[in-house]
């Protein structure tokens, strides 16, 4: 349903050129749960931005259920495909409140819905806050730069799936919480993606979440995908043995940020 072909993208800055993204080809199956680990730089955003359109490739192609969306613009994939970053508070408009948040969410990239919240909505926001299981559905009407890091990303989490996106791509989403924090939010962000099928790309330095959580995983260096783990593969791996596969590809443990390793 989605595949990259022979992606590329070159960074030119005034100081140096940087080979973020090499002739990389993927390809993600209906339902498909990814999970990406690779070492610091190794091209894991810009392979996620790339997809989200935030800038275009230098070469090759992203195309997803047959419609090239290679020279898309950010915002109109948007409609097509959610996102939830590192920063709890990037994929929410600050100081609006909850509710306008999940008013906002719900028109996805477009723009003609009025923001005014009927009743009927409201009680139907409720019930989804309720279901998150994180004390958020007495808080409809506060401004969401009040809310703690754990509860602003359980809303982002909520937010990127409330009108149910194509392909989600989640980059580090839980690395700014802490341990029981992002437990709580890996716990959402599987029960959301199972109960919806999405296919889903997911940026993780944990390595035990990455074989934890997923269908599939890849591990990527110096802009390519230099290993991927499937199946019983993937299930039952272990922390040592991706470390291992890290170190074959010359890959050092500084490299892969092990400190963040739970
Ligand atoms: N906008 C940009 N301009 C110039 N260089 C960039 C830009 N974005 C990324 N790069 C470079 O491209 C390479 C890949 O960066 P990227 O952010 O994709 O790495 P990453 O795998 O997400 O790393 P991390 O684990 O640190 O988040 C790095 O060398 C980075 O410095
Ligand atoms: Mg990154």
């Amino acid at each position: 349903m989605l595949s990259l072909e022979r992606l590329s993208k070159t960074f030119q800055t005034a100081a140096d050129r940087v080979v973020a993204i090499r002739e990389t080809d993927l390809h993600l199956e209906e339902g498909d749960f990814l999970t990406i680990i690779g070492s610091n730089g190794a091209g894991k955003s810009t392979l996620l931005n790339l997809i989200a359109g935030s800038y275009p490739p230098t070469s090759g192609r992203i195309v997803l259920r047959g419609v090239d969306l290679t020279g898309i613009p950010a915002h109109r994939r948007a409609r097509r495909i959610g996102r939830i970053v590192q920063d709890p508070l990037a994929g929410t408009a600050p100081s609006m409140t909850v509710a306008e948040n999940l008013a906002l969410a719900m028109k996805r990239g477009r723009r003609s819905l009025r923001l005014a919240l009927p009743r009927r909505l409201r009680r139907r926001f409720r019930e989804q806050l309720t279901a998150l299981n994180v004390g958020l559905e007495d808080r409809l009407r506060c401004r969401v730069d009040l809310l703690s890091g754990g509860e602003r990303q359980a809303l982002a989490v909520l937010m990127a799936t409330l009108v149910p996106p194509e392909v989600l791509l989640l980059d580090e989403h839980t690395a700014a919480l802490d341990p029981s924090n992002a437990a709580m939010i890996v716990r959402l962000t599987r029960s959301f993606v199972e109960r919806l099928n999405l296919t889903t790309l997911m940026v993780t330095h944990n390595m035990e979440q990455a074989i934890d959580v997923g269908t599939r995983l890849i591990m990527m260096h110096k802009g390519e995908i230099i290993e991927e783990l499937h199946g019983v593969e993937k299930s039952q791996a272990t922390v040592p043995q991706l470390v291992d596969l890290f170190s074959q590809h010359h890959v050092v443990d500084d490299e892969l940020l092990l400190e963040r390793v739970v």
